[in-house]
């Protein structure tokens, strides 16, 4: 790799040459090659600053490098980073007893990426099928619904209704039925099947683009599995960690400064979290669930090399701790709607913005275009040129999720461009 410019710097756009030559295209990227972040902002290679408003897709939500968890990762490393579960480490116990209490529950089973969180709650859902609730053997069934994103994985897609992320893939893993979201109705019917075990969903739609179910949809679904003994399955790894203005998604319309003592209306049997847990800084992900679920799995019987280990769980505390010290499930509401009131201005104002929706500072704007149009996409990288990235989840459809940290005037800075983007904008 050769110096490219007269300061000695290879450029973004040999950067981009090098990732193709050499890398699988399993991602499109916007043309920008970062190299810096810091809370809100983001730097490319040649300087150019960004505020970014992804948040890679809502890992980073105590903001780029946040100093008290970047300093807990160089203390750990200096310390101790992997033992295998083979041995006990000295930050795991301290981790799985931060975490428990943090979210209310008995136990926490760590893993790494969210998929294998995702993974591990279908595992632990059958157990229980299988041992608890007395469904025949290999006879569990897991109910999804349509439009779903719980990562890549053969257990992930097996569950996905969009056809990219499944074809040529097959075959399937089975024992799944898919029913349309947000629709009571097919949920009761699907849970007519005794052998249904879970019902695994995610409270609002990330990938679908920012989908927010009807407001008793939740609690509806909630008291069906109640009734028909089916474990209520929340996968928050996107929606999850004040994110949507609120430590989870499945909180219910409680305000965040009372605290519940997670006696929450909807409270998940499964909870899987991922991404913020370690605020972008070290992949950590986990499931959380009481004994009754949890200890069905036995020594042996699920596992990772990484999972629980002493540098993720330092870090993961670190974040959780910046969190709740920081407030950021009462900044992400307050900074949500002030996000919402400005983009509903350009949708009154513009034909281009068709409608914005979100909760917290998980929200989307649908252009005025159609699903398999690039109009999303080439608006993303005209932002892109004004400073702010965000990545479309649809050809019509852009998702708007910037770090929690975000002040006032950085969200004025922030819709400000968004604004001169429309006004600009030429499709
Ligand atoms: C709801 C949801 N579940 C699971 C995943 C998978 O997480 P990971 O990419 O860390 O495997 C994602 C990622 O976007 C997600 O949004």
């Amino acid at each position: 790799m050769g110096n490219s410019t007269a300061t000695g710097k290879v450029t973004s756009r040999e950067l981009i040459e090098i990732e193709y030559r050499h890398g699988a295209h399993n991602y499109k990227p916007l043309p920008v090659v970062l190299s810096r972040g810091e809370g809100i902002y983001v730097w490319d290679v040649e300087g150019k600053k960004y505020i970014d408003f992804l948040s890679a897709y809502s890992a980073v939500n105590q903001g780029h490098c946040h100093p008290r968890i970047v300093s807990a990762l160089i203390d750990q490393a200096g310390k101790l980073t992997l033992t295998s579960r083979a041995f006990h480490n000295d930050v795991l116990g301290p981790f799985e007893k931060f975490a428990t209490e943090f979210f209310g529950y008995d136990k926490l089973l760590p893993m790494n990426t969210g998929v294998e969180a995702v993974e591990t709650a279908i595992k632990l859902c059958r157990k229980w099928a299988y041992q608890k609730k007395g469904i025949a053997e290999n006879e569990a069934r897991i109910v999804f619904v349509e439009r779903n994103f719980h990562g890549r994985t053969m257990g992930a897609i097996s569950a996905s209704t969009d056809p990219v992320a499944r074809k040529d893939f097959g075959p399937y893993v089975p024992g799944y039925d898919i029913i349309p979201y947000d629709d009571i109705p097919a949920l009761e019917k699907a849970l007519e099947n005794p052998n249904v075990a879970g019902f695994l969903f995610e409270p609002i739609q990330g990938e679908a683009g920012v989908v927010v179910p009807s407001e008793n949809y939740l609690t509806d679904a909630y008291r069906l599995c109640k009734e028909k003994n089916v474990l209520f399955i929340a996968d928050e790894v996107q929606t999850g960690i004040a994110r949507t203005g609120k430590l989870l998604a499945t909180c219910g319309n409680c305000n965040c400064q009372n605290p519940c003592e997670n006696q929450y209306e909807t409270r998940p049997d499964i909870l899987i979290l991922g991404k913020a847990i370690s605020g972008g800084v070290f992949p950590v992900s986990g499931v959380l669930a009481d004994d009754e679920i949890m200890l069905c799995i036995k020594p042996g019987e699920h596992g990772s090399t990484f999972g629980g280990n002493p540098l993720g769980s330092r870090v993961a505390m670190a974040a959780l701790e910046v969190i709740r010290d920081e407030k950021l499930a009462e900044n992400a509401e307050l900074m949500g709607r002030e996000f919402r009131r400005r983009m509903q201005a350009l949708v009154d104002k513009y034909d281009l913005f068709k409608l914005v929706r979100g909760k917290g500072l998980l929200n989307a704007v649908v252009i005025n275009d159609s699903p398999d149009s690039k109009t999303a996409s080439d608006f993303c990288e005209e932002m892109a040129k004004n400073g702010l990235l965000a990545k479309p989840t649809h050809g019509n459809i852009i998702r708007f999720a910037p770090p929690l940290i975000i002040n006032e005037s950085q969200m004025k800075e922030a819709c400000d461009i968004i604004e001169r983007t429309v006004q600009e904008f030429k499709h």
